[in-house]
């Protein structure tokens, strides 16, 4: 029997990685599409894109089970007018473009998973947002406004638009906005190691208030919620990919001293951030922001965590971090 495929669009990163190694042990046919292909020892195959135009690539959609579209300029970075464009423009056209490319194959994949942020939900202290919730106005003290205006296009030109019409021309392909809390890994780009390093220098005391909610998810998990929802026929529109127990940036700071075995971890308070990103080419939005989400779709359908509790998941990375070095 051939193997099922799946593409990962924008899937050199982080999250692309991860997803790869994990469909490639399952057996699958893993093709990433990349500005910069390069050759690899592993069996993915790597193929040339510029994630705005409709090209070659396209093929590799012919027959797939599944596209998974990753894309993203990193926000990791100051919200300049040159980064704010390029964080907007990489996600919208991408985003386009695979829709666009789907709209043209004779044999579309099953499914149409694109990345969406849990950063798409209003800032709150008080009750979690699951998927139910319609409350995502941005607010000026989590000064989210840029990262809420790019959730809500990126969820748009997946499910609205294709060329200013409604999106209505996909009828055999079930599309999922995949609304991803912070995933704790250990790759490049994952948040993890960062914090682990503050945590060691003494730095992983609470951030600003510390009140502020964090929803995240382990990066097992995060993959193997990618192939549930693969799997679940009902399952579209959009899911929260995060664990079912936020915590406040104080519990997950006192967590990972505990983890780490560190005595004590020096606050930092909202200028200090303030500073820090300035400096580190950053911005505050990324810590402060209250972002309190629950995954109510993915408990629905019968999904089972392994990692439900903050401190279980960092034991496993920790564990996992110690027996690399
Ligand atoms: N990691 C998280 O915790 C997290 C949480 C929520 C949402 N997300 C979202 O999930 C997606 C994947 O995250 P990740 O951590 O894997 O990101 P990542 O490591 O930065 O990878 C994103 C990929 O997007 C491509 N890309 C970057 N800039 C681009 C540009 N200007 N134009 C076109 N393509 C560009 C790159 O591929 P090439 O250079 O090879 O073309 C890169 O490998 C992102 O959209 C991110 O916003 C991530």
């Amino acid at each position: 029997m051939k193997p099922q495929r799946i593409l990962l669009a924008g899937g050199s990163g982080f999250l692309g990685g991860e997803l790869a190694k994990y469909f490639s042990a399952l057996g699958w046919e893993v093709v990433v599409l990349t500005r910069s292909p390069k050759s690899r020892t592993d069996v993915v195959r790597e193929v040339v894109w510029d994630a705005r135009t409709v090209g070659d690539w396209a093929r590799e959609l012919e027959g797939a089970t599944a596209v998974v579209n990753l894309t993203g300029r990193s926000v990791d970075c100051r919200y300049n007018a040159k980064n704010r464009r390029e964080i907007m423009d990489s996600r919208v056209n991408s985003t386009r473009v695979v829709g666009q490319a789907i709209a043209k194959c004779k044999a579309p994949p099953r499914v149409w998973l694109n990345s969406s942020t849990a950063t798409v939900y209003k800032h709150t202290f008080g009750s979690a947002h699951d998927e139910s919730s319609r409350e995502m106005d941005s607010v000026a003290e989590a000064k989210d406004a840029f990262s809420v205006e790019v959730a809500q296009a990126w969820e748009r030109a997946l499910f609205e638009e294709m060329d200013g019409r409604l999106l209505t021309s996909l009828p055999k392909t079930r599309r999922v906005a995949l609304r991803t809390a912070l995933v704790l890994g250990l790759g490049r780009n994952s948040v993890f190691p960062v914090l682990r390093r503050l945590t060691n220098l003494g730095l992983g005391g609470r951030q600003g208030s510390g009140k502020q909610f964090v929803s995240w998810i382990h990066e097992a998990d995060f993959c193997r919620a990618v192939e549930w929802i693969i799997a679940q026929d009902e399952l579209a529109g959009p899911v929260n990919l995060c664990a079912p127990n936020p915590l406040t940036n104080a519990e997950m700071m006192g967590g990972l001293c505990k983890v780490r075995r560190m005595p004590f971890g020096l606050p930092a308070a909202e200028w200090m951030l303030e500073l820090g990103a300035f400096f580190l080419r950053t911005e505050t939005e990324l810590i402060l922001k209250s972002r309190r989400v629950v995954p109510g779709r993915l408990l629905a359908s019968g999904f089972e965590f392994r990692f439900r509790q903050f401190r279980e998941a960092v034991a496993d990375l920790e564990k996992r971090m110690t027996a690399r070095t």
